[in-house]
């Protein structure tokens, strides 16, 4: 079972940012405690500030992987085509978010993501990774 873990812009700062929002765990750790849990996957884990490279990423991994973990961070809320680079691969894709989306400002309401998405798991604080691994499973 091969499963990426893909993580759009900023979440690169995850401990420093925001920790009342994001919590004061890397993601580099987070992925070490993974690996531990989930000793039977082959966990990958890739992230970029640029809309183009997650879009060529989800190209690379969306006709071999068995599954996409998929953070987009901010251009959840903006992008069409990583929208439309969720629909155009195979491998099913699990939107992840950190925080509850739903639960804050009214821009973060809206997902160009869900609608392509095997599922959504949201608001579980870095659990939720975990929560899309396992929904894999
Ligand atoms: C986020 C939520 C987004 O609205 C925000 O832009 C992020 C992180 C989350 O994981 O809670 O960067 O995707």
């Amino acid at each position: 079972m091969r499963i990426i873990i893909i993580n759009g812009p900023n979440l690169n700062l995850l401990g420093k940012r925001e920790p009342t929002v994001y919590g004061n765990k890397t993601f580099e750790d987070y992925f070490s405690e993974l690996q531990f849990r989930f000793k039977d996957v082959e966990l990958e884990y890739y992230q970029s500030n640029i809309e183009g490279e997650l879009i060529s990423k989800l190209h690379e991994v969306g006709f071999d992987y068995d599954g996409i973990v998929l953070n987009a961070a901010a251009y959840t809320h903006t992008s069409v085509g990583l929208g439309d680079a969720v629909k155009a691969i195979e491998t099913p894709v699990v939107e992840v978010h950190i925080s509850n989306t739903h639960k804050r400002e009214e821009f973060r309401h809206v997902s160009y993501i869900s609608s392509g998405a095997k599922g959504v798991i949201l608001g579980f604080g870095l659990k939720s990774y975990d929560l899309a691994i396992q929904s894999f499973l």
